[in-house]
């Protein structure tokens, strides 16, 4: 898969999840959980490997700036992050935390998606190599995150990670 392309699919995977959230059908934590991981592996694999790649390629004005203000957003979705892996659904924001997070996430896909990709199309990077690179950072990390939320109190975590199993992120 190339690269904007899975970077488009992490965006559509987080925001079905915030939607689901907002129905408030499902659990509310388990939900917040993965939310949570899911985009702290994203912001990841851009930081490490889309951004610099795309900085090097492109070398121009409006791109560095969009690079830059990704980069600051990225700080503040993390630390809003932090905020609801700490304290949970225990917190009286809990919610506005989620919702607020889901509108930083609306805001980031737009810039990226309208923006951004629009640009890096243009710039003659190498879509499919980075896609991979990407690809396989992401299962590592992903396997990594499996293994940090085990124990203890996480049925809800393995739950998740089981219906994950079924859908498109299967691990081999
Ligand atoms: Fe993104």
């Amino acid at each position: 898969m190339d690269a904007i392309n899975l970077l488009k699919q992490d965006h559509q995977e987080v925001k079905t999840l915030f939607d689901t959230f907002q129905q408030g059908d499902a659990d509310k934590s388990v939900i917040a959980t993965e939310v949570c991981r899911l985009l702290t592996i994203h912001a990841q694999i851009e930081e490490e490997i889309f951004y610099p790649a795309v900085r090097e390629a492109s070398g121009t004005d409006d791109v560095d700036d969009l690079l830059d203000e990704a980069e600051v957003e990225h700080a503040s979705a993390k630390e809003l992050i932090a905020q609801i892996e700490d304290v949970g659904e225990s917190d009286d924001l809990f919610e506005a935390k989620v919702k607020v997070l889901g509108e930083y996430v609306q805001h980031h896909v737009k810039e990226e998606e309208g923006e951004l990709f629009p640009k890096v199309e243009k710039s003659g990077l190498d879509l499919e190599t980075i896609g991979a690179e990407l690809e396989k950072r992401k299962k590592a990390l992903l396997g990594e995150a499996a293994r940090d939320i085990a124990p203890p109190g996480t049925k809800g975590n393995r739950r998740s990670r089981s219906n994950r199993n079924g859908g498109s992120q299967q691990r081999r």
